[in-house]
Formats: structure tokens, sequence, C-alpha cells
């Protein structure tokens, strides 16, 4: 057995996703990498984003009470880490990063065309919970790359490449090992490896 070591309660909580929060004031359009974002309610769909009240973005999403996720390909690492380190107060990260902005349908912050997949988002509440805020919205609309739905109308996002995060680094997904409920519909009698 592994011998364990302990540390104080600390955010180590890895593999993440690493998204493009996308985001408006009406006037201006800004971009903000997140890492803290999680599925939290299947019925009604929703996520949570957290912020620090810093970000630029926080005031946009604060006052226009509606965001993008836009979920990046690997060939968007670099950009996903630039939108991460300079703010949209000073630069206009789409352009900078020659990113297309698309019109949402549900909301009014755009969405990252070149991003396989984008959700839009109404908040619902948010939580102050120390040096973060805690947004809690509602997915209205999903946009999806039409080429990455199969011959039977599934969403084959394992061809989509799609970036990873793990303790202040970037990874490419590899390769899918399993489906859901595999575990249980192998052979009778094989074993399950560990
Ligand atoms: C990989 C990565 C993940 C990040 N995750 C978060 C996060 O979850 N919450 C947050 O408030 N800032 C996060 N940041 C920092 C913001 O993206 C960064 O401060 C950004 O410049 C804010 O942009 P804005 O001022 O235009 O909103 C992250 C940065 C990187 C590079």
């Amino acid at each position: 057995m592994n011998k364990k070591i302990s540390w104080p309660g600390a955010t180590q909580l890895a593999p993440v996703p690493v998204v493009l929060i996308g985001c408006s004031d009406g006037s201006r359009r800004n971009l903000c990498t997140v890492a803290w974002v999680g599925t939290v309610c299947s019925t009604p769909p929703m996520v949570s984003i957290s912020l620090r009240k810093e970000r630029f973005s926080h005031g946009m999403i604060s006052g226009s009470r509606e965001f993008t996720v836009n979920i990046p390909p690997v060939f968007l690492a670099a950009e996903v880490d630039y939108c991460g380190v300079v703010s949209g107060r000073e630069y206009d990260k789409f352009a900078v990063c020659k990113l297309t902005p698309g019109e949402g349908e549900t909301v009014k912050s755009p969405i990252v065309m070149e991003c396989p997949l984008n959700l839009e988002c109404k908040v619902r509440n948010i939580l102050e919970l120390g040096s973060h805020d805690l947004f809690l919205a509602e997915i209205t609309a999903v946009r999806v790359d039409e080429h990455l739905i199969g011959p039977k109308g599934r969403l084959e996002l394992e061809n989509a490449n799609l970036l990873a995060y793990a303790h202040g680094h970037y990874h490419r997904l590899g390769e899918a090992i399993g489906h859901f409920g595999f575990s249980v519909r192998r052979k009778p009698g094989s074993p399950v490896r560990r």
C-alpha cells in the first residue's frame, strides 16, 4: 500500500477543465480563462464558475448576469494561457488572439467560434465564498461544431482534441479507455483491471 503524507486543505483537485469565459458589458467584449468551473446540476442543466472580485470579467458578469463557457482544443493552449494572464481592462483579447466572436442565441455574451463546444449561461445566484465568488448559472443553449456529430447523431467529443489542466500544467486528453458503465458490461468472469 502507498505511504501517505498529510497537507492542510488546499485546491488540489485535478485534472480539471480549463475554459474561456466569454462576457460583455454591452459595449466591450472580454475573454477570461477559468479552471474553477464545473457541472453542478443535470435538471436544470447548471454550471458554476468561480472568479476573484478583481477580475474585469467579474464586473461584467455581475452586471449582465450571463456568460459563455467555451471549451478549447489543444491548438488554442497559448491563447487560453494568454487570456489568463492579461486583463480585458487593457487588451481586447479576441483581437490580440485573433479569435472570432460569435453571437449567442440566448445571451448577448460572445461565444468563441474556434472552440468546438460552447455553453450559453444565465446567472441564477452569486455566492461570496472567500477569495472567489461562485457564479451559479443555468445553461440556456449549447452550441457544437457540426463536424463533431457522428452518423448516429452522437456528439463525438473524443475527436475534438480537448485540453485539460492539472496543477499549473496544460495537458491534451489521452485515448478513451472505456465508456459509461463499461465495467459492468465486461465479459462475465473477466477481471477488473486496477
Ligand atoms: C490556467 C488558468 C486558470 C485560471 N482560472 C481562474 C479561475 O478559475 N478564476 C479566476 O478568478 N481566475 C482564474 N485565472 C486568472 C484569470 O484568468 C486572469 O486573472 C485574467 O487575466 C483575468 O482577466 P480579466 O481581468 O480580463 O477578467 C486563471 C488563469 C489561468 C492561466
